[in-house]
């Protein structure tokens, strides 16, 4: 597994990373923890190393899982975690204050919480759950990164940005303190191309490309018939028409791509780490077979130029988390 360089460090993270939402359970119906650590430790085997997680996943479910299994494999890993809002707002209000969503006290608060959830001294990268530019020049959370570093109990900062504003991050980003944006990038959302990406080339900031299969629109799998169960938030996600929508999207995109890969999840994720900008592509992964399948693709590396002017007439101006 190609291992890229995270920011300005020596540290290297593997271009395929996991994300840790659905197997912390919460929003996410159908995952069994027997399951979740067998896929966490075929990744650690298969010379993955980033796991991205956050306190609310399952209420520190997720980090826990991680961090028992990296204590199993004898390994160390490159664990990301998430702040939240102390307001618990995704994304953050225009008008929300630093004090109310993110106070010194409520950073290093959580991230002691995780700490204790992962049972580990340290977190390698430690994001703010959502952002707020407008808070880009308010001292108190530069405070917090500085005193959790000198802790030693947090390694690198960044900012997992609001979904589908790619450019809210900039401001935090000129700081020099923010060493990663995490940002929604996949065939559908293509908007962290023009701006944010420039951005980090420029300053050496890493990025995380998140919801690469689109919560699962981009997985082949989602037709105007497919159910999902009370409780899990892509009833919302996918609710009215939009099933029909994303199937009638991901059959256009195949026309397109005429065979030149062997599914949509690899022309999905194919698609990302063509991007020279992204330094891990994260989807959210549940099971071995699945693991060792987006390990095959990204084994193969980026699509032909050609293959990524095509799929620019693909982008989908939306937000379904609305
Ligand atoms: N605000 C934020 O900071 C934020 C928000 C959303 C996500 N994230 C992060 O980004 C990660 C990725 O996003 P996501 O998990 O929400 O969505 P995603 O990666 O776009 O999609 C996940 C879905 O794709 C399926 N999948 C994965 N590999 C597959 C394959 N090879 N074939 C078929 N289906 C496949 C998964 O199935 P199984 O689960 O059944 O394996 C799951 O249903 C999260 O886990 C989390 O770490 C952060």
């Amino acid at each position: 597994m190609l291992k890229k360089k995270f920011s300005k460090s020596e540290d290297k993270t593997s271009l395929l990373g996991f994300g840790c939402w659905g197997i912390g359970k919460s929003l996410w119906i159908g995952a069994e923890d027997n399951k979740s650590k067998k896929a966490l430790h075929s990744a650690i085997n298969n010379g993955i190393n980033l796991f991205d997680s956050a306190l609310v996943y399952g209420d520190g479910h997720s980090e826990k899982l991680v961090g028992e299994v990296e204590k199993e494999s004898g390994q160390n890993i490159f664990i990301t975690s998430k702040i939240p809002s102390k307001k618990y707002e995704w994304p953050a209000k225009d008008d929300s204050t630093l004090k109310e969503s993110f106070p010194k006290e409520h950073i290093i608060k959580s991230t002691e919480q995780s700490l204790k959830n992962l049972n580990r001294g340290y977190i390698d990268l430690q994001q703010f759950h959502v952002w707020n530019d407008n808070w880009a020049n308010n001292d108190d959370w530069k405070e917090a990164i500085f005193q959790l570093k000198k802790d030693g109990k947090v390694r690198y900062f960044g900012i997992s940005i609001n979904d589908h504003q790619p450019e809210n991050g900039i401001e935090a980003g000129r700081t020099g303190l923010i060493d990663s944006f995490q940002v929604i990038f996949n065939i559908f959302d293509q908007s962290p191309i023009e701006k944010l990406f420039p951005f980090c080339k420029e300053n050496n900031i890493s990025i995380l490309a998140r919801v690469p299969l689109d919560e699962g629109g981009l997985t082949g799998k989602i037709n105007s018939e497919t159910q999902f169960e009370a409780g899990d938030f892509r009833a919302r996600y996918f609710k009215d028409d939009r099933k029909a929508q994303v199937q009638e999207r991901v059959e256009k995109i195949n026309n397109d791509v005429n065979g030149e890969t062997d599914s949509i999840v690899e022309t999905a994720l194919r698609y990302i780490i063509s991007f020279d900008a992204v330094t891990s592509v994260i989807p959210g992964m549940r099971t071995v077979e699945h693991l060792l399948s987006n390990v095959e693709i990204i084994n193969k590396g980026p699509l032909p130029n050609d293959l990524i002017n095509k799929l620019k007439a693909h982008k989908w101006d939306r937000n379904f988390y609305k």
